[in-house]
């Protein structure tokens, strides 16, 4: 059986939409718990299958997990060090956080190359060679599995050669329970990166620095349990922005922290898009008078996220004029273009641009969310369309949006999922 979403786009949005919490911080925190000897709970847990998947990992390395409407509660007292081989690995790229946290805690981890979204080249040379520099030795064996391994873990000055999101948050989950004094340096400072850096201080690391390009980690014998609760999900608030700037009267975005948003935000002002901040929320008006094209280029934060770039790419088949899009972090992070021409858009893509001819008409049809984010531009798209859109592999949405029709539907958005049998 399959799902898929359909959409009856045209319809005008409005009302107030609350975001989730950060799912990549979420798929972060939640390995970071085996870290702790003790009841970690987290608050504010979005409603997504990666969620399902760490849960599932962790209850095969024996910890007890409840995992509630908002909030899941880890206590490590019966934990094992397993293997880590299930197919779980492979549903999510995050899967690679259980490295550095069972590094941290037992200075060994087997475990599967994790999956994920697939829109190019996604190596992790870099938290492997920061793991080999705090005293691990990585092998793997003829099935794939990675085991890495240290008599000792004795913190160092690690250079990042790229400041990767994921390799800050693997060598910082290791070098905690490290020996003395780990500096790493062009770390990447995404606000995921402070919050898994404030979980672990709850704990009782001692880490300065998160959220600047220079992070200092003094290693500590024992990490104890406590209670944290969830950033708001900035990629999800910048996806409802792109929804409301294609098509709302007037939508509140409630649960942002705006200056998380800056550089999408004066993305969108550059566009004409009205916004308004007010607090915790962003307020969206309609624009009725045309969105200008623009060109935009991905960058690590505080510079547009690469997250935003796929739903971006839809907004723009409606503005006025040819926009450009560079991608400096995926330089082949296009597939939406394929999907978005099938609608009746005009781009295209030479790796690491592509470019939008705008505003073309967009018509219901077929379409695939290839990957998570792909995924969020076929609902912008689908929104705006005249007709009906399908979108299938919607797993992939599912991976990282909490409830994403519930609360397209309560904007006003005609929005439903249907159930079909595959073939054969
Ligand atoms: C995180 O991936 C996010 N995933 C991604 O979000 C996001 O697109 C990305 O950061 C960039 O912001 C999670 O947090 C689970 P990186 P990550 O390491 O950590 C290169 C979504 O849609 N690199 O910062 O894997 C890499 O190829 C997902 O929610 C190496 O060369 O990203 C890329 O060009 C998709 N070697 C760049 O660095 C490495 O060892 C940035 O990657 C690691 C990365």
């Amino acid at each position: 059986m399959s799902e898929v979403i359909k959409i009856e786009g045209g319809h005008k949005l409005s009302g107030t939409v609350r975001v989730s919490g950060a799912k990549n911080a979420t798929v972060a925190l939640i390995p970071a718990a085996v870290l702790a000897d003790g009841v970690v709970t987290i608050f504010g847990i979005p409603t997504i299958s990666d969620v399902d998947a760490l849960a599932t990992l962790l209850r095969e390395l024996n910890t007890d997990v409840s995992v509630f409407e908002d909030h899941i509660i880890v206590d490590t007292k019966n934990i094992k060090n397993t293997p880590l081989v299930s197919p779980a690995v492979g549903k999510l790229r995050a899967s690679y956080y259980f490295m550095g946290a069972l590094l941290g805690r037992y200075k060994e981890v087997t475990i599967k190359l994790p999956g994920g979204c697939d829109f190019g080249p996604r190596p992790i040379d870099l938290h492997l060679k920061g793991f080999e520099s705090l005293g691990a030795k990585i092998s793997f064996d003829e099935e794939g599995l990675c085991h890495i391994k240290a008599k000792r873990l004795v913190g160092k000055r690690i250079y990042l050669d790229f400041a990767s999101v994921g390799a800050t948050i693997n060598i910082m989950l290791a070098a905690v329970r490290a020996e003395g004094r780990t500096i790493i340096e062009n770390a990447a400072k995404e606000p995921e990166i402070i919050d898994v850096a404030n979980l672990l201080t709850k704990m009782g690391a001692r880490i300065r620095g998160a959220g600047t390009n220079t992070i200092t980690i003094d290693g500590v014998d024992h990490l104890s349990g406590c209670y944290h609760e969830i950033i708001p999900d900035r990629i999800e608030a910048g996806t409802f922005l792109i929804i409301a700037a294609a098509c709302s009267k007037r939508m509140v975005i409630d649960n942002v922290i705006p200056q998380h948003l800056d550089a999408l935000i004066s993305k969108l002002e550059e566009m004409g898009v009205d916004m308004e901040q007010v607090g915790d929320s962003i307020i969206v008006y309609g624009n009725d008078r045309g969105l200008s094209a623009v060109d935009i280029k991905t960058q690590v934060y505080p510079g547009l996220a690469t997250d935003l770039q796929q739903p971006m790419c839809a907004l723009l088949t409606q503005a006025n004029g040819r926009s450009t899009i560079h991608e400096t972090i995926y330089q082949t992070r296009f597939k939406q273009c394929d999907q978005l021409n099938l609608m009746g858009a005009k781009t295209s893509y030479d790796p690491p641009m592509a470019y939008i001819e705008g505003p073309t008409p967009l018509t219901g049809t077929d379409v695939s969310a290839t990957d998570l984010r792909c995924g969020a531009a076929m609902i912008v798209a689908g929104l705006v369309a005249k007709g009906v859109t399908t979108i299938h592999n919607v797993y992939h949405i599912d991976r990282g949006y909490d409830g994403i029709e519930r609360k397209l539907i309560a904007l006003g958005a005609r929005i439903w999922r249907e159930t079909y049998e595959d073939e054969e």
